[in-house]
């Protein structure tokens, strides 16, 4: 199971001797589930072999998941040593002084000394409150700029040397801001937790991070189709309806979604499916370590991209930016469009 399947991946396991599990199971609940049908799923995924857990102090839920992770240590379902369990700095916490903070808090919250990574969310300080509506816009948000940034990455860093988290990362970064923060770093990013889901591959961006040593995260690698309505156009594609996945999937006799998952896992990326259900989480854990695709079915899905982002982040923008397209660096550079120091 605790293996580092494909070869594509860093080593970065090996430095202590344990390894990276090449699937997650996320844990927002996307403003729909509550938080203790969170860590309820959290721990039938435990009993059902998933060892790591992307968390986020926003997703509001990591206290009742930390007592979850204490009931299963008690019951000697699983030791601390053998989970991954990441968690993610929210936007509020950039500021001087704030990061260590921040960790404390969700490490308490966690009931844990240790976190095995910890990611910096979002590449800026742009708050938005929990259950926030699609026109939600904080007066205070702003574009990235690289050395308030890394302000904040110094203070990641510290924690490492601090040996309060195993590994630092980011998440939700694009090509030109990284090709601005890696050469500056001290510790480099681990790990990049971005989209990714075959309407959505981002093969660039997969490339570079690989090239840079960083290992892609896939976040909503099914397509979340429960996303906040904050995220969604009408024109948006359903993943599990992409006719190229359908077929697939009969060939397999499988759903949709364990065919993203396969794919994700063969491609080279950590997916972190999440599900309430103890029958799709079940499935999709199982679906990474048993019938692969084949080289033609992998070749089909990739030919299928859509190139369609759902997880928009326009909740995000700045005063002056004109839509979500601007977080994301489309021109290949870093975009603040209308931003205005004051
Ligand atoms: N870093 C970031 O900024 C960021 C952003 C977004 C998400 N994330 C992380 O990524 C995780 C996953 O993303 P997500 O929740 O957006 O989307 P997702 O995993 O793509 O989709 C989740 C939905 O897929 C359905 N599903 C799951 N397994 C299934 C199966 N076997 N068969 C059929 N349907 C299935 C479930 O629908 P039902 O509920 O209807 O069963 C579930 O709500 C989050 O929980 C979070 O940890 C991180």
């Amino acid at each position: 199971m605790d293996i580092l399947r494909n070869a594509n991946l860093p080593e970065v396991t090996s430095k202590d001797g344990k390894s990276l599990p090449i699937i997650g199971m996320g844990t927002f609940g996307n403003d729909k589930y509550k938080s203790s049908e969170v860590a309820a799923a959290v721990l039938g995924a435990i009993k059902a072999g998933y060892r790591f857990f992307d968390g986020a102090a926003a997703y509001g839920n990591e206290e009742d998941i930390g007592r979850v992770y204490q009931q299963a240590f008690a019951q000697g379902l699983v030791k601390r040593e053998e989970l991954f369990i990441l968690s993610k700095l929210w936007n509020d916490m950039h500021g001087p002084g704030k990061v260590i903070a921040a960790l404390k808090k969700t490490l308490k919250d966690l009931q844990l000394d240790y976190l095995d990574a910890y990611l910096v969310h979002w590449p800026f300080p742009n708050y938005h409150a929990p259950g926030a509506g699609i026109d939600d816009r904080h007066p205070d948000a702003r574009p990235f700029f690289v050395d308030e940034f890394m302000a904040t990455w110094t203070q990641m860093e510290a924690l490492v040397d601090a040996g309060l988290v195993r590994y630092i990362g980011v998440s939700n970064m694009t090509i030109p801001k990284l090709r601005e923060v890696l050469p500056l770093c001290r510790r480099r990013p681990v790990f990049n937790e971005v989209e990714m889901h075959p309407a959505f591959q981002q093969p660039e961006l997969f490339r570079y991070c690989q090239e840079q040593g960083v290992i892609p995260l896939a976040y909503s690698p099914l397509g979340s189709a429960e996303r906040p309505a904050r995220d969604t156009e009408v024109t948006d594609i359903e993943v599990f309806k992409m006719s190229e996945l359908v077929e697939i999937a009969k060939r397999h006799s499988v759903h949709p979604a364990l065919v993203c998952l396969k794919w994700a896992t063969q491609r080279g990326h950590i997916p972190v499916p999440f599900s309430v259900k103890e029958s799709e989480y079940t499935d999709n854990y199982k679906a990474v370590y048993s019938d692969p695709l084949s080289e033609e079915e992998m070749r089909i899905i990739e030919k299928a991209d859509k190139g369609d982002r759902l997880i928009k982040a326009k909740v995000f923008l700045w005063p002056g930016a004109k839509d979500w397209r601007n977080i994301w660096d489309l021109e290949g550079v870093i975009d603040r469009t209308g931003w205005k120091e004051n």
